[in-house]
C-alpha cells in the first residue's frame, strides 16, 4: 500500500467504523470485485476492502470493460452485509457515498446519473458495480465495486471522449489513498443510515446530485421496440421515473441510454 494511503487510513480509523477494518491492496489483479467475491464466500466480514493499482479485467455493468490503467484510478471493492430490504438501494447508496467522499477530499461536487454513474461536465467520472455475493440468512452479502477516474490516463480514444477524471476537472493532483479513506468514512455513515432504515437520507441526497440531469431524454429497449421519454425523478424504491408521451413509466432493472 502506498504510504499516503496507509497514513490516510490510520488518520480515519475511528470514523471508518467497520469499513476497511481490513484493506487488501494489490499491485495488479483481474478485478477487485473478483477478490471481494471470493473473500465474501470465504466469510470475509462486513466492511472488508480490496483495492488494486491496476486491474487486468476490470468490469462495469452490462458486461462492459472498465479500463483500469495502473495508478490512474481508484479501483476498490467492499464487502457489505445488509438486510434484504436495503438491497435495492445499495447501488444508489454507494453512489451517494462516493460523491460524499469526493467532495470531502477535493471540494468537488459530482453529479449522479441513474443508476450507477458518477458524472462531471457531461462525461463519466466513475461508476458502481454492485454484485450479490450471497442471500438468505440474516442479511445479504453484497460486493460493491467503485471505480473513480483520478488521473487523465491514456485511455482508448472511444473511452477517452466520454470520460473525465478528478484531476482533469480540478487541474491539480488528487491522492488516491486520501480519496479511498474519505470514501470509506462516507460509506460507513451511509451504510449505517441505510441499515438503520434511513432510506430518505440516501434518496434526498441522490435526488439533489441527480437534479442537473433530470429532464434529459432517455431511451430503452422494450421487447423489440425502442421507447423514449424524459427522466423525471427517482421513486422511493430506487426506480427511475420517466415521462413519456403516453404517461409515466418506472424503470427498474432495464438499462437506459441517456441522450
Ligand atoms: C460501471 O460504471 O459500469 C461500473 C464500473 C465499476 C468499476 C469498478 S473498479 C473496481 C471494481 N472492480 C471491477 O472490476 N469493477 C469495479
Amino acid at each position: 500500500m502506498p504510504p499516503e494511503a496507509a497514513e490516510a487510513l490510520a488518520r480515519t480509523r475511528a470514523a471508518r467504523g467497520a469499513m476497511g477494518a481490513t484493506v487488501t491492496w494489490y499491485a495488479a489483479t483481474s478485478s477487485t470485485n473478483d477478490r471481494a467475491s471470493e473473500a465474501a464466500a470465504a466469510g470475509a466480514p462486513h466492511g472488508a476492502v480490496y483495492v488494486a493499482d491496476a486491474q487486468s479485467a476490470g468490469r462495469g455493468r452490462q458486461g462492459r470493460v472498465w479500463q483500469s490503467p495502473a495508478g490512474a484510478g481508484l479501483y476498490c471493492s467492499v464487502v457489505l452485509e445488509v438486510p434484504a430490504r436495503a438491497v435495492p438501494l445499495v447501488t444508489l447508496m454507494a453512489g451517494v457515498a462516493a460523491a460524499d467522499g469526493i467532495r470531502e477530499t477535493t471540494g468537488f461536487t459530482v453529479q449522479l446519473k441513474w443508476p450507477n454513474d458518477l458524472w462531471a461536465d457531461g462525461r463519466k467520472l466513475g461508476g458502481i458495480l454492485a454484485e450479490v455475493a450471497q442471500t438468505g440468512g440474516a442479511g445479504s452479502r453484497i460486493v460493491v465495486g467503485i471505480g473513480i477516474n483520478v488521473t487523465a490516463a491514456a485511455l482508448p480514444p472511444d473511452v477517452a471522449a466520454l470520460a473525465t477524471s478528478l484531476e482533469g476537472e480540478l487541474g491539480r493532483t488528487v491522492d488516491r489513498g486520501v480519496l479511498l479513506a474519505e470514501l470509506l468514512v462516507a460509506l460507513e455513515r451511509r451504510v449505517t443510515g441505510l441499515v438503520a432504515g434511513d432510506e430518505a437520507g440516501i434518496l434526498t441526497t441522490w435526488r439533489e446530485l441527480a437534479a442537473p440531469l433530470m429532464g434529459r431524454r432517455v431511451e430503452w429497449d422494450a421487447g423489440d421496440a425502442v421507447r423514449d421519454g424524459r427522466a423525471a425523478g427517482l421513486a422511493d424504491d430506487g426506480a427511475l421515473i420517466v415521462e413519456t408521451s403516453t404517461g409515466e413509466v418506472r424503470l427498474r432493472a432495464g438499462e437506459v441510454r441517456w441522450r
